[in-house]
C-alpha cells in the first residue's frame, strides 16, 4: 500500500513539474515514506532520518517531510533535527502547495481521501491498484485503522477506469489492494463483483488481490478465481495463530476450524492455488501450548510462504492495554523456531515444482541474471534464456536456488 501511496505522490508532484533525482544529496526536498505497523518498521525510518543530519548541517535549504503513517501517529517527529513537515496518509493533495509555500508542520488531511482521479504512471509491466482505503476492523494489535482511518471503498467505474489506464500504458499484471481487500462494497457492488469486472479486461495477463481477512472470504470469490483465468491462484490470507483464546483476544472473528475449512473448500476448488500468510508470535498472553497449536496448524495447512512477526506493542491499540506482554526473549525465540518450521515446507514446495512445465508471464529482469517471471498460480520463477519481458511462455523448472525455481524456455505461448 505504501509503494502505492508513493506512486501517487509522485504522480502528484510530477504533474506540477517537479523532478524526481536518484539521490538525497542533488534534491531540494526529501520525502520518506514510513509505515507505523510494527516497532521495526519505525525504528528503520527514523535511522533514515537521523542519517540525513549530514545532508542537512550542510544544505540547510534542504526540505525533509515524514509522509505515512508515523506522520500521524509520532506527532513529536516534528522536533526531530531534521524534519520540516509531516504529512499523513490523507494529505498528499496538500503536498504539493506545502512544498511549493515551503511551510512547516503537520500538512492537514482531506475527509473521505481516496485519491480519485489520480491515475499513476506505470513505470513497469506490473502495477498495483488500490481499491479501498483504511479499515473498520480492529484487531486488538493492529495501528491501521487509526492511521489509515475506516474503510472507503472506491467507485468500480474508476477502479475500472484506472485498470485501463495502466493497461494502455503497457501494464500486464495488476495487484487490487486494501487493508481487508474481501470488505470491498460500493452501490451492490461486492469484492468478487469488482473483481470480475476488472479481470474482464483482457489485456490483464494476471489479476492478484491483498489482503484477504478470513472473516469476509465468500466462497463466490473462489468460483471468480476458477472463472477467470487472468486472475491468479494466489490467495494471501493471514492467520496470525492457530489458538481459539489468542484469536479471540486478538479479535480477529474466526476460529481455526472456520480458517482450516475456508482453506479446504479453497483447495477443492483451487486445487493448485499458492497459499500465503501472516503470523503473528507472542501476543500478549501466548502460552507455550497456545504456540504449539499455531507450529501445528503451519504444518498441516503447509502454507507456500508465511511472513512472520514478533509481536511489538502499538500505541492506542487494545492490546497496549494488556499486561501479560512476553518477555522478548520467548517472542524471538517462538519466531526462531517457527521460520525453522516454515522454512523447510517452502523449501519442499519449492522442490516439488523440479521438472514441471509452467505458464509464466515474464514482468521484469531479474537481479542477478535472467529474467523474472510469474506463474498462473503466482509463484516467482527465474528465466533463463531469450525472454522478452511482457511474452508468455511455457518454461521446464530445472533447479531450486535456495527457495527459488530456475526454469528454461521451452516454447512461447
Ligand atoms: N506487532 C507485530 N506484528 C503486527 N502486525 C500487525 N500489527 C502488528 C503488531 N502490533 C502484522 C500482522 C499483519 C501484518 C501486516 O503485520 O501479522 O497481518
Ligand atoms: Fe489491521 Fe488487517 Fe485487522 Fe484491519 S483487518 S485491523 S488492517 S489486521
Amino acid at each position: 500500500m505504501n509503494k502505492y501511496d508513493s506512486d501517487i505522490i509522485k504522480t502528484l508532484l510530477l504533474d506540477e513539474d517537479f523532478e524526481d533525482v536518484s539521490t538525497p544529496e542533488e534534491a531540494n526536498f526529501v520525502l520518506i515514506n514510513t509505515c507505523s505497523v510494527r516497532e521495526h518498521a519505525e525504528k528503520r525510518a527514523i535511522g533514515r532520518l537521523n542519517s540525513l543530519k549530514g545532508l542537512k548541517n550542510k544544505k540547510p535549504e534542504v526540505i525533509i517531510g515524514v509522509l505515512g503513517c508515523m506522520a500521524k501517529e509520532l506527532p513529536d517527529l516534528i522536533n526531530h533535527p531534521v524534519v520540516d513537515f509531516l504529512a499523513p496518509p490523507d494529505s498528499y493533495r496538500n503536498l504539493v502547495k506545502w512544498i511549493k509555500a515551503k511551510k512547516n508542520g503537520l500538512i492537514p488531511e482531506y475527509k473521505n481521501e481516496q485519491y480519485s482521479n489520480i491515475f499513476i504512471s506505470p513505470n513497469n509491466i506490473s502495477s498495483y491498484l488500490s481499491i479501498t482505503r483504511g479499515c473498520n476492523y480492529f484487531c486488538s494489535y493492529c495501528i491501521v485503522p487509526y492511521s489509515r482511518g475506516y474503510l472507503r471503498s472506491r467507485p468500480p467505474n474508476e477502479i475500472i477506469k484506472e485498470a485501463e489506464n495502466l493497461v494502455k500504458n503497457g501494464v500486464r499484471e495488476i495487484t487490487l489492494l486494501g487493508q481487508n481487500i474481501n470488505a470491498y462494497y460500493y452501490k451492490g457492488v461486492d469484492f468478487p463483483g469488482i473483481l470480475k469486472k476488472v479481470a474482464g479486461i483482457k489485456e490483464i495477463e494476471r489479476l492478484n488481490f491483498l489482503t484477504s481477512h478470513p472473516k469476509d472470504i465468500p466462497l463466490s470469490l473462489f468460483d471468480v478465481m476458477a472463472e477467470h483465468k487472468n486472475v491468479t491462484n494466489y490467495l494471501h490470507l493471514p492467520l496470525q495463530s492457530a489458538s481459539n483464546r489468542i484469536l479471540m483476544r486478538m479479535r480477529r472473528g474466526y476460529t481455526i476450524q472456520d480458517y482450516m475449512s475456508l482453506v479446504n473448500k479453497g483447495r477443492k476448488i483451487l486445487p493448485d492455488l499458492t497459499l500465503t500468510t501472516d503470523i503473528l508470535i507472542g501476543f500478549p498472553g501466548e502460552k507455550d501450548e497456545d504456540f504449539k497449536e499455531t507450529i501445528m496448524a503451519v504444518k498441516k495447512i503447509r502454507f507456500d510462504q508465511s511472513y512472520m512477526f514478533a509481536y511489538s506493542e502499538r500505541k492506542s491499540t487494545l492490546s497496549a492495554l494488556f499486561n501479560d506482554n512476553l518477555e522478548e526473549r520467548i517472542k524471538n525465540n517462538r519466531l526462531r523456531y517457527l521460520i525453522e518450521v516454515q522454512n523447510e515446507i517452502t523449501e519442499e514446495k519449492a522442490h516439488a515444482l523440479k521438472g514441471k512445465e509452467l505458464e509464466v508471464l515474464v514482468v521484469d529482469k531479474a537481479k542477478k541474471g535472467g529474467k523474472i517471471g510469474k506463474s498462473k498460480n503466482g509463484k516467482i520463477i527465474i528465466v533463463n534464456g531469450v525472454a522478452k519481458i511482457g511474452s508468455s511462455y511455457i518454461v521446464k523448472i530445472n533447479r531450486i536456488n535456495g527457495w527459488v525455481p530456475i526454469g528454461e524456455i521451452k516454447k512461447e505461448v
